[in-house]
């Protein structure tokens, strides 16, 4: 991970993700008594209430819950998209929360990415310009050379200068986890990665995000679909912006091959 801006408060030497003597995966995203109160023209809504966590470096992670649960807005707050009423939100034993926006513009670029339902490619760029940006604005040298690998590593190296238009829904995903890859950053985040794909090409995209889940990253997940939860290493349940449950999946991890929706 890339050194933060200074008002961001680091802990020792030696304690960042992978440095480990022990070889224990430590700690990459904590969130203590983290909360989101949204107030709207006199309406009070809880998103999230005193929710606490971790994630570790190698982890997949599925957080799972109905819609309205506080999903959206627990990754808002993980990827420093949204800032908490309440707690606090350690990354890479950075704080993110009460960062500035400076900082926070800085952490963005460094520490986490996005995968969205949506998959956000921008329509005017190809397939790797739109990579290539994501490289670059991480700040990345070589970023043509590294846009080039990432958009291999999905699959979708013969389909470089196509256009988003000119893709499949499957294949627009592959290319938004390549940019997601393509900034070097240790958090990847999805919001319901797998809502616009069919099953077949759904699965796809969920193998390839599970294996991103590497000693150097932790992926989180979000889904309202059950059945995508038994293919995560643990299964973080959210109903009503509370954490219910926090475990490996019912009945043992399963493969990808054996899921059904
Ligand atoms: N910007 C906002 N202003 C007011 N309420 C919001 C806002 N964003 C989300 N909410 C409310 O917070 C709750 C959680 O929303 P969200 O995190 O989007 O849930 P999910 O992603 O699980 O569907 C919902 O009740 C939603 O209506
Ligand atoms: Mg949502």
């Amino acid at each position: 991970m890339t050194v933060m801006s200074a008002d961001m408060t680091t802990r020792p030497a030696g304690s960042g993700p992978g440095s480990s003597p022990a070889g224990a995966a430590l700690p990459m995203i904590e969130l203590t008594d983290v909360s989101r109160v949204y107030r709207l023209d006199g309406l009070v809504v809880t998103a999230l209430a005193a929710v606490t966590l971790t994630v570790r470096a190698g982890e997949f992670v599925v957080v799972l819950g109905p819609s309205g649960s506080g999903k959206t807005t627990l990754l808002n707050l993980v990827g420093g998209l949204d800032v908490a009423s309440g707690g606090e939100i350690r990354v890479g034993g950075r704080m993110v929360s009460g960062a500035s926006r400076g900082a926070l513009a800085e952490y963005r670029r460094h520490t986490t990415s996005f995968v969205f339902q949506t998959f956000n490619l921008f329509p005017g760029l190809t397939a790797l310009e739109n990579v290539e940006f994501a490289a670059d604005a991480s700040g990345r040298a070589a970023a043509a050379t590294i846009a080039r690998d990432r958009l291999a590593q999905v699959g979708l190296a013969d389909r470089a200068n196509h256009f988003p238009h000119q893709l499949s829904g499957g294949e627009q995903q592959r290319v938004a986890i390549a940019r997601a890859l393509a900034t070097g950053n240790p958090v990847l985040l999805a919001d319901e990665p797998t809502g616009e794909l069919d099953f077949r090409t759904g699965v796809q995209v969920l193998e390839l995000l599970r294996a991103q889940a590497t000693a150097d990253r932790a992926v989180l997940v979000v889904t309202h679909n059950r059945e995508i939860a038994r293919i995560a290493d643990r299964v973080i349940e959210l109903s009503s912006g509370a954490v219910v449950r926090d475990g490996p999946p019912a009945g043992g991890r399963a493969d990808v091959a054996d899921l059904h929706w």
